[in-house]
């Protein structure tokens, strides 16, 4: 007879209802492939009268989902609620403690409390597993942790936040201002009720923080990444954007320098030619480049039903089969605190539009400030003339420190022909 494995699933929204139909479709191969029965004994979610349109029949209902973590009758959890704290932290921490090995699509929960969770499961020889946190249906955690392991690696970033992600495109093949598009994007679907995880670069963030352990074997370190997200980006920008020869993206970047680390999530500039500018809509991207192997790009559906339970499944399969591996990708004690780089001192080339008056003199004292801040200006672009009315002034930056352009922008701003905010939007060189 076929040995089994129980498992009990706290969450029955998208991913959790996702899961149970792909274990149903699919149980004969999904068996073959783990070498055991995946049977599902238990479940808990807040609504008990809720049709989830799949069967829960025979599995034992909680109230509580951590009680789960105590039954005999289960030997893996998913954690498939969500949230930093609360039902879900507790759960994973009571299962963890039960020698019960958990898998999670909570990013939130991982940038938080990632480490400490790490440390409980290998102190009880189990594990806490989240492909499906990081960019959805996209195997980057496998990636990262296992496939490129022999890499050293420089620099991981992508499109972690699909919202933005159909936003940005929206905005740029529509002509249509953030505001409007993220409108649209609430009356399909694609944007949540209350969106300011996503547009704000939260969500983004958390992923990029769980890379960043993987890549660089670090604690997880979610408060030093900087975070921007793409509310103040305007339809002229990215007409500027396109005029330049560039597309907007919001990426999250993880780069090593010689002084540390730089996590950062904001709004980019990329070069239309670049893998990454040609990924739009609601898809993910990830890119990580290691030493032996160079550029290595993925891309896939970064949320939804069924690309978020695929990620789950995988990770079930792994656990049930025996394949343990350390949560990210060493053991906690091996794991290296590295320098953070705060933003003021990363240096880049930028993009900058000024709105000024057009008076005589105008360019010359903007030009004064820059060369004071030690800034060169690749290129310049001016539109319209008119002393009357504002006009935009679109500077395209050399490499200079970030801290030098807020200063020289803050000049600027005090200027009297200067009518608004400087804007500017980094550069990425890829
Ligand atoms: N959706 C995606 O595309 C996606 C992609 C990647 C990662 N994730 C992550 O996956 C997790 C789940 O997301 P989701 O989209 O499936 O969320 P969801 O559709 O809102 O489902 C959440 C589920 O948790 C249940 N729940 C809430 N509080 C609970 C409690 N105290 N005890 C037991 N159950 C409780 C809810 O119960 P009721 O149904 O009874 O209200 C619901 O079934 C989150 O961490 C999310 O960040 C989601």
């Amino acid at each position: 007879m076929v040995e089994s494995v129980k498992i009990g699933v706290a969450g029955l929204g998208t991913v959790g209802v996702g899961v149970l139909k792909i274990l149903e479709a699919h149980g004969g191969l999904l068996e073959s492939r783990s070498g055991v029965k995946l049977e599902v004994t238990a479940v808990s979610s807040r609504d008990r009268t809720k049709d989830r349109g799949v069967s829960l029949d025979g599995m034992t209902w909680y109230e509580n989902a951590s009680d789960m973590a105590t039954d005999n009758n289960v030997d893996i959890i998913l954690e498939l609620i969500g949230g930093s704290d609360g039902i879900a932290k507790d759960l994973c921490e009571k299962a963890l403690e039960a020698g019960k090995s958990v898998v999670t699509a909570n990013k939130a929960l991982l940038a938080v409390h990632g480490t400490a969770l790490a440390e409980q499961a290998e102190a009880h020889n189990v594990t806490i597993a989240y492909e499906a946190a990081v960019a959805g249906g996209i195997p980057i955690v496998k990636a990262l942790r296992e496939g490129l392991s022999g890499n050293a690696i420089s620099r991981v970033y992508g499109i972690l936040n699909g919202t933005c992600n159909y936003i940005l495109t929206e905005m740029e093949e529509t002509g249509g201002e953030f505001e409007s598009i993220l409108k649209e994007a609430q009356d399909l679907g694609y944007a949540e009720a209350d969106p300011s995880f996503d547009i704000d670069g939260v969500d983004a963030a958390h992923k990029l923080a769980i890379l960043t352990s993987l890549a660089y074997a670090t604690p997880v370190d979610f408060d030093k990444v900087y975070i921007e997200g793409i509310t103040s980006v305007t339809a002229d920008d990215i007409s500027y954007a396109t005029e330049l020869g560039y597309r907007i993206k919001l990426l999250g970047v993880a780069r090593r320098t010689d002084k540390g680390i730089e996590q950062r999530v904001h709004p980019c500039m990329v070069r239309k030619d670049t893998s990454i500018a040609n990924v739009s809509g609601v898809f993910n991207a990830v890119v990580a480049e290691g030493d032996s192997v160079d550029s290595t790009v993925y891309v896939g559906r970064g949320a939804g039903e069924g690309p978020t339970a695929s990620a789950v499944i995988a990770d079930v399969i792994d656990i049930a089969a025996g394949r343990l591996t350390p949560t990210f990708g060493v053991p906690v004690v091996k794991m290296k605190p590295i320098p953070s780089v705060s933003i003021e001192d990363h240096v880049g080339c930028y993009y900058v539009c000024l709105t000024v008056y057009d008076k005589p003199g105008v360019i010359a004292d903007v030009s004064a400030v820059f060369r004071d801040e030690d800034i060169s200006i690749e290129s310049l672009l001016q539109r319209g003339r008119s002393e009357q009315e504002a006009v935009p002034v679109i500077l395209v930056t050399h490499e200079v420190k970030e801290a030098s352009l807020v200063r020289a922008l803050a000049k600027i701003e005090k200027f009297d022909h200067s009518v608004a905010r400087p804007r500017m939007i980094r550069i990425v060189s890829l």
